[in-house]
């Protein structure tokens, strides 16, 4: 009987070791300093009433909240926004948001989607940045709690958490003004912005559960497409699970103007 609980304890023992390694080696990789980058973002401040629409067509509100005073994303805090905004200038905000930076040379995890970020142009980071220190001063709406704290390192140590240092190539970078609705570079500049997070780099869709949007735009004309974009619903009642909120809640903030480039876009696409 004896020796079975000391085996019971060196097991326990052991078991708790394992995890404090690995607890260990998530943090090392969390803290290394990648060198946060010289950043710069053209033109004067931005426009707060432009980034108002944005946080929404981007959907930066649907991941750090509502109020943009933070959430809890899949267990990894979504930080506030308000905050970040006063305390980092526009150059540090905008080399977290497009290159997943923090000042320290600390990287973001890819649960925040730099990656399609990388692209965007300075007079739209400074808009939004702008828009932010509008908001009055908020707290926290979502502490950092021990949980995630081991969440988060467990998941860097798993690999599962990938740094967007690695992801964001360092020359990826977006224009000095975003380019006008309906000309040629518009609609491959505002996809991978508002829609590549969830269709796809390409908008070929993703397994898990995303269609391409060369295909799913097929069963659309302009009424339809307006509807979808403007409450989430499409023409034959099927009921549509990310995408309703989509619909919903983010593409009712684009401009008439993007919206019917982006209807013509999309109809331009070859099919896969
Ligand atoms: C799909 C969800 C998602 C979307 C969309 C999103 N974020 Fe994030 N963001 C996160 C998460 C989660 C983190 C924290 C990731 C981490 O700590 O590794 C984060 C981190 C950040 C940070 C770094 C904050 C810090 O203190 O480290 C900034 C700045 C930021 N986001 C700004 C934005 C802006 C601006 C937008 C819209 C243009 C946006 N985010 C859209 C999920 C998202
Ligand atoms: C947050 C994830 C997300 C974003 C962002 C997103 N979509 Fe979707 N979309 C989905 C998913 C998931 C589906 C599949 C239906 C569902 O599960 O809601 C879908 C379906 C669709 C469909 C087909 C609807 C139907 O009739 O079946 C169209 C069209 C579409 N999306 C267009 C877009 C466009 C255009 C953008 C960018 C402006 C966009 N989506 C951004 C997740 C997203």
């Amino acid at each position: 009987m004896k020796s079975v609980l000391a085996m019971l304890g060196v097991g326990a023992a052991m078991t708790a070791a394992a995890v404090g390694a690995l607890i260990w080696a998530g943090n090392q990789q969390l803290a290394k300093d990648f060198g946060a980058l010289p950043e710069t973002v053209a033109g004067g401040p931005g426009d707060p009433a432009l980034g108002a629409r944005l946080v929404s067509v981007y959907g930066c509100n649907s991941c750090h909240g509502a109020a943009l005073t933070g959430e809890d994303f899949y267990g990894v805090v979504a930080p506030n926004l308000r905050r970040r905004a006063r305390e980092w200038s526009c150059e540090d905000f905008a080399r977290a948001v497009r290159h997943g930076l923090r000042p320290d040379g600390t990287s973001i995890s890819w649960a925040m989607p730099s990656e399609m970020f990388a692209a965007m142009a300075d007079n739209e980071i400074a808009a939004i940045h702008a828009h932010l220190r509008t908001l009055p001063a908020a707290n926290d709406a979502q502490a950092i709690t021990l949980k995630h704290r081991l969440v988060k390192a467990f998941f860097a140590a798993m690999g599962e958490l990938i740094p967007n240092a690695v992801l964001v190539r360092a020359t990826d970078r977006g224009p000095a003004v975003a380019p006008a609705p309906g000309t040629p570079a518009w609609g491959p500049y505002f996809t991978r912005l508002a829609c590549a997070e969830c269709h796809n780099h390409g908008l070929g869709g993703s397994p898990e559960g995303s269609p391409a949007l060369a295909d799913a735009i097929q069963i659309y004309d302009w009424p339809a497409f307006v509807t979808l974009t403007t409450t989430g619903r499409p023409p034959d009642g099927r009921k549509l699970r990310l995408m309703t909120g989509v619909g919903a809640q983010r593409l009712p903030h684009m401009t008439d103007a993007e919206r019917r480039a982006l209807f013509d876009y999309l109809k331009s696409l070859p099919q896969p």
